[in-house]
């Protein structure tokens, strides 16, 4: 039970690692979080910094979800892979190491999915990059792509545990988005390519 929880931590602490704090340091000499949305995630990346840092943002991001998963899995314990999963999502949402000033957790959690569930995990991201290309609300992608997801995996069969992993890695992703809900609601929200808005 102990090490079961000390690999939540390590999976939480790991989820701390900021790939945007560290490209918009080292590539602009800035702190991401104060700037464009404020949000430190590949989006804010790509509206402050570029094509260039925010792929580096992205792929770093989803690298230590599905990292996480691929080191806890083999021990062979389905519920503490889920809940490490979780964890890496939440460490990065809430930084103990940056004043728990984090991202939406959109990479790593297609990240932790890619491993957990390739299938439901293209499903639910190809959804969200449709609304993302007509719409040109990135917000609106990645909140229907991961609100989609417990009923992708409803629709797939697939087990409770993972059905409520699922719905609990989108309600998170929902809340974390509700300034960018409130800004679609008022028509405010920023369109890919713009440079606005807190
Ligand atoms: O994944 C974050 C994205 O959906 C919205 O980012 O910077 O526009 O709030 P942002």
């Amino acid at each position: 039970m102990q090490n079961y929880f000390i690999w939540i931590i390590i999976a939480y602490f790991i989820g701390n690692f900021a790939t945007s704090y560290l490209t918009s340091k080292m590539m602009g000499k800035i702190d991401i979080r104060e700037h464009g949305s404020g949000n430190a995630g590949a989006t804010n990346v790509l509206r402050v910094l570029g094509v260039k840092a925010a792929l580096i943002t992205f792929i770093g991001d989803a690298l230590k979800g599905a990292i996480v998963v691929l080191m806890v899995r083999p021990l062979g314990h389905a519920q503490l892979t889920l809940a490490c999963g979780l964890a890496v999502i939440i460490g990065h949402n809430f930084p103990l190491l940056l004043k728990f000033k984090g991202g939406k957790g959109i990479a790593t959690s297609i990240g932790v999915f890619l491993v957990v569930d390739p299938l439901a995990a293209a499903i639910s991201v190809g959804l969200g990059m449709i609304l993302i290309v007509k719409s040109k609300y990135v917000s609106l992608g990645s909140i229907t792509g991961m609100a989609s997801l417990p009923f992708v995996l409803l629709i797939l069969r697939r087990p409770l545990e993972i059905v409520i992993f699922g719905l609990l890695v989108g309600l998170l992703a929902v809340y974390q988005h509700r300034t960018n809900i409130n800004r679609l609601l008022k028509g405010t929200e920023n369109k890919i390519g713009s440079k606005r808005k807190k």
